[in-house]
């Protein structure tokens, strides 16, 4: 049991009262950010005279050392410390003796794990950023070589009306790009500096705030040390964000396991990126999209449980904010690996042009063409709306497409047809005469493309101006 507190106590905490109250087991995460924090503050206080330069220096030493032996593995983060901070404060007096005890003067531990997590949670805002910027990457290619490749588009899981793969992948570029901007605002919002704000009413040394802030990379310091503490709503958003990135994910990774199924045959998943059946030798399995649809649900878990252990709290901090860690460590590597692994789903993938092409052609996704040539021919929407569909009932009974009607069997509906139907339904033309903003043919598409090229191009994967 080592720990920074003892002298109101006359007893030695339960062992099993210790073991529950410590973070170690997973707060030895942060120790690098404890550390920088650490460094940062006691610049400062040697900057303002309340510790001399050579306590300074002797005190960045130990804390350098600390951290060199951490990341090259001698030195063991173990549990017999309470939390991290415990783990850095014991082990800097164990290496440079009484000065190390200085470090934590004019300081808490709940401003200290307030920046921890800051910095931290920092940190993987940028990572989630380029992260959808590398899945972005790899849409943008495969947008550009299939801005003719047609399939069918659906609503209520029916064909609805033909698209092509650019366009079908562009709705997912949005979805990814929007995640993009809402790690942006992010870091922003979250780019202010608690430290100094003690334990809650800041403190009676005259610490320089700004400095601090400015040394560890803040915008500058927060404004109210109540609420800098206590404030873990940059937790909340980060993890209502990853997991809308969880749900566009899985949404995507739902689309994939439909499209590779023996059903659709609109893809192809790389062996690499695919899994066998021990039972079944001719299976091929689309595992890492379902687990990545999973694993959804523990990123949404993270956010409810974090909501939830914030609801009730008074100001300012209650042990119960050590719960902040856990959920958003695994919400974190579960988003890093899930965008990692499918990125390069999505890369290797193959699709099968052919069976999306023949798709679009049967399931009448040309009906509202018909519609839109009578339309252009004089007729009423509504009354072409309704011919259109004897046509699909007549060609259903007789197991054929409207392409396959001859024009006496479009004329008995319609005196308006004539024989330019045969090119105004052809899937070519349905597509590309889609032309509005945002739509599927070829000018729009093209148009559409360059904007999302120039776009990945100005913006660089977890760079935030
Ligand atoms: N392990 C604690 C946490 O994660 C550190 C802050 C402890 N502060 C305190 N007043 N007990 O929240």
């Amino acid at each position: 049991m080592a720990q920074l507190w003892g002298g109101r106590f006359t007893k030695q905490t339960d062992q099993e009262v210790y073991e529950f109250n410590a973070s170690i087991l997973f707060d030895k995460r942060l120790y690098r950010q404890d550390i920088e924090g650490s460094m940062a503050h006691v610049k400062m206080l040697a900057r303002q005279g309340i510790l001399t330069r050579e306590e300074c220096e002797k005190i960045l030493d130990g804390l350098e050392g600390i951290l060199g032996d951490v990341e090259n593995g001698t030195l063991a983060i173990t549990p017999e410390y309470e939390d991290i901070h415990s783990f850095v404060e014991a082990n800097l007096i164990g290496r440079i003796g009484d000065v190390g005890k200085k470090l934590h003067t004019g300081r808490s531990r709940n401003d200290q794990v307030a920046l921890d997590m800051r910095m931290y949670v920092r940190e993987a805002v940028r990572t989630t950023d380029g992260l959808l910027h590398d899945l972005l990457v790899v849409l943008q290619r495969i947008m550009e070589e299939n801005i003719d490749t047609f399939m069918p588009g659906f609503t209520h899981l029916q064909k609805a009306q033909p698209v092509t793969l650019a366009h079908h992948l562009g709705a997912y570029f949005e979805m990814f790009r929007r995640d993009r901007s809402r790690m942006k605002d992010i870091y922003h919002r979250m780019n202010e500096c608690p430290l100094g704000a003690g334990a809650l009413a800041g403190t009676t040394y005259p610490l320089d705030r700004a400095y601090t802030a400015q040394l560890l990379g803040f915008d500058g310091p927060t404004r109210n040390s109540m609420d800098s503490v206590s404030d873990r709503d940059y937790v909340i958003e980060y993890l209502s964000a990853l997991s809308v990135i969880m749900m566009h994910l899985s949404r995507f990774s739902e689309e994939i396991i439909l499209w590779n199924s023996n059903e659709y045959g609109f893809v192809e998943l790389d062996d690499a990126f695919s899994t066998g059946s021990s039972i079944m030798p001719q299976k091929k399995n689309p595992d890492i999209a379902e687990l990545v649809r999973g694993k959804t649900g523990r990123v949404y878990g993270a956010l409810t449980g974090m909501l939830t252990t914030m609801k009730g709290l008074p100001l300012a901090y209650n042990k119960d904010m050590q719960e902040d860690k856990e959920g958003v460590f695994d919400a974190i590597d579960t988003v890093t690996s899930c965008l990692r692994l499918f990125t390069g789903m999505v890369s290797t993938m193959k699709f099968n042009r052919g069976a999306m092409e023949a798709s679009a052609r049967n399931g009448f996704t040309n009906a509202t063409d018909v519609a839109d040539y009578l339309v252009n021919h004089g007729v009423p929407f509504r009354d072409a709306h309704g011919i259109s569909g004897r046509l699909v009932l007549k060609c259903i009974a007789e197991d054929k497409a409207l392409d396959d009607l001859t024009l006496e069997e479009f004329r008995e509906e319609s005196e308006a047809f004539g024989e330019d139907i045969y090119e105004a339904i052809s899937m070519k033309t349905c597509v590309e005469k889609r032309l509005t903003q945002g739509a599927p043919g070829q000018e729009a598409m093209r148009r559409a493309i360059a904007e999302s090229r120039a776009y990945l191009e100005r913006t660089q994967g977890g760079k935030f101006d």
